[in-house]
């Protein structure tokens, strides 16, 4: 039904720090009374590598996934199939000690940062936390780090003793960054991070991500709907749609030349962001298929201004074209 991702078996790169092999993660949902349940494929196959220092920007509509891919990732939740390598440690199978490890160097920046602080804890207890659960530092060293990673991230001391409330919405996605990375993690996956920030904080988070990034070496996975966003802070972008990936490539052979056509709507998008004005934009056309009841052949055929009788039956396979990997049968015809 959806395009398999090109060579799942293939070799994790010696310099990858998280690698994923066809992540797969499907939904049983009641259709309604009297019939029956029905399944959603969130995730479908999605594979990639990601290198320490390195920004993976996961891009699509609402509904493709992009929060599925993050919890699989964060091992909030199971995959239904695939395989997951953190730091050169494989998931599946892994011992419970193993997943607990794991599971601290995998940190997750959700949307809303007052929904994922603690009303009632002041900051400086909240980012000691991590601290007290997984290491053996005394009270004095555990409130030095806390101290020194506030001072990282743009928190003056005296917010040590503040609550949550106390702060603006810049100020409180400082402190889950700062909390994400007390434990210093290989990976820090971001759903959203800056989008429910006013435009004029946006930059400074982001900045903020980007320094940590200098300083600690950390791998990003960062999910955005905002693609200037995502051409700001990207090194490698992968496309999603319905669960499959569309395309996937160095964010400059994405933004210069989008080849897969769901690619080239987005970009359409955002005129500022379309590599040659000249060109006709594809308009945004019609809505998001029902994932429970996906189209056959290339699950965008329905939407896409190129697609031909073979797009109505047969999968596009996520394969080579040029400098990326492109799930469209013609991909070569926008070259
Ligand atoms: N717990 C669940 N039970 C059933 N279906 C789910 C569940 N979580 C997600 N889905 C479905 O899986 C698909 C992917 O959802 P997901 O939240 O990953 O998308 P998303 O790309 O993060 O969307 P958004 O941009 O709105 O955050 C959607 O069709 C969604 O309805
Ligand atoms: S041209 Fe066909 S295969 Fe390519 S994106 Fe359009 S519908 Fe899919
Ligand atoms: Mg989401």
């Amino acid at each position: 039904m959806a395009a398999p991702d090109l060579n799942p078996s293939q070799e994790k790169p010696a310099n990858s720090v998280l690698t994923a092999r066809a992540l797969t993660r499907h939904y049983h949902v009641s259709r309604g009374l009297f019939k029956g349940q029905a399944t959603v494929c969130a995730l479908n196959g999605v594979s990639f590598d990601l290198a320490p220092g390195k920004t993976l920007a996961v891009v699509g509509e609402s509904g493709c996934g992009k929060s599925t891919l993050a919890r699989a990732l964060t091992l909030i939740e199971q995959p239904t199939s695939g395989s997951l390598n953190i730091g050169g440690h494989e998931v599946t199978g892994a011992s419970a000690e193993t997943r607990k490890q794991l599971r601290r160097d995998v940190q997750m920046v959700f949307q809303n940062p007052y929904a994922s602080l603690n009303p009632r804890q002041k900051i400086g207890d909240q980012l000691a936390e991590p601290l007290v659960i997984n290491t053996n530092l005394s009270r004095s060293e555990r409130r030095d780090k806390v101290q020194a990673m506030m001072q990282q991230v743009g928190l003056r001391p005296e917010h040590y003793q503040r609550y949550p409330h106390m702060f603006s919405g810049g100020q409180r996605q400082r402190i889950a960054v700062a909390r994400a990375m007390m434990l210093n993690p290989k990976v820090l996956v971001a759903d959203e991070p800056t989008s429910a920030l006013d435009v004029s904080i946006q930059a400074q988070v982001l900045n903020l991500f980007m320094d940590l990034q200098e300083e600690f070496r950390t791998a990003y996975v960062f999910i955005s709907h905002n693609l200037s966003v995502v051409r700001h802070i990207a090194d490698e972008v992968m496309v999603m749609y319905l669960g499959c990936t569309a395309e996937k490539g160095s964010r400059d052979a994405i933004f210069n030349k989008p080849l897969h056509p769901y690619t080239q709507m987005l970009l359409s998008a955002t005129p500022t962001l379309l590599p040659d004005a000249s060109k006709p934009r594809i308009k945004i056309q019609g809505e998001l298929p029902n994932p429970l009841d996906p189209p056959p052949g290339c699950v965008f055929h329905r939407r896409c201004p190129y697609a031909t009788e073979r797009c109505k039956s047969e999968v596009p396979a996520l394969r080579e074209v040029g400098d990326r990997q492109v799930a469209c049968h013609y991909a070569e015809n926008f070259l």
